[in-house]
């Protein structure tokens, strides 16, 4: 036993290690990303060991560079052909669990396969209301205000094959007022995503056990 154990930590090193590594995947500014590295700087259960972005010039690199956590890019080419050097970066850093917060690229199928429900996302409404191949960001906000909803909010939810279709785990809502604009819709949106999604994030990976 103690001879299996010596190398136990090349196989599976997470079985040493209790701490559960996270990626986070973005592919604009960010702030969703900071928000969760932040919140798990001092965790002794979880880290934020890597940021994957599709675009090289994504603000979410910056932030990654002065909160100190690696960081890889990896172009729209890899992602279409299956993403193998995607799973090359997340084994060497020894990733349990991948978030998204902000990324807009389909995640290929080995990684659903390899991490099954093991991957999250944020969408900034409450699905399936505003959601799909085409809705992120400041659009599901005009098409909230658009649509003259008396309530909006997040939704955060396992990723599968299809755009904002995975299992919901939690919704919270926000009120729209007639007078809001799609400006006041995202700010009351992002202040519930930085509120809600690292305890959610900390909870679903907690509770796992990964
Ligand atoms: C967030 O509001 C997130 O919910 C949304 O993109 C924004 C990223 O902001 N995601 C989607 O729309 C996914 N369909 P951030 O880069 O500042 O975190």
């Amino acid at each position: 036993m103690r001879y299996f154990a010596r190398f136990l930590h090349l196989c599976a090193p997470n079985l040493l290690n209790m701490t559960k590594n996270i990626a986070v995947f973005a592919s604009g500014s960010g702030s969703n990303a900071e928000n969760i590295i932040r919140y798990f700087m001092d965790s002794e259960t979880i880290s934020v060991r890597l940021v994957i972005s599709n675009r090289s010039k994504a603000f979410v690199l910056e932030r990654a560079k002065i909160l100190q956590v690696p960081s890889e890019v990896f172009l729209r080419e890899e992602w279409e052909s299956g993403g193998i050097n995607v799973l090359a970066a997340l084994k060497k850093y020894g990733i349990d669990f991948i978030v998204l917060a902000g990324f807009l690229v389909r995640v290929p199928d080995a990684l659903l396969h390899i991490y099954s429900n093991r991957i999250i996302n944020i969408h900034p409404s409450l699905l399936p209301k505003h959601g799909g191949k085409g809705m992120y960001g400041d659009h599901v906000h005009e098409a909230v205000v658009a649509a003259a909803e008396a309530e909006t909010g997040i939704t955060i939810h396992y990723v599968n094959e299809h755009y904002d279709e995975g299992e919901i785990i939690r919704q919270i809502t926000c009120p729209v007022l007639p007078a809001d604009t799609p400006e006041d819709v995202a700010n009351k949106v992002h202040a519930l995503e930085y509120e809600h999604y690292p305890r959610v994030i900390e909870e679903i990976v907690l509770r796992r056990g990964v």
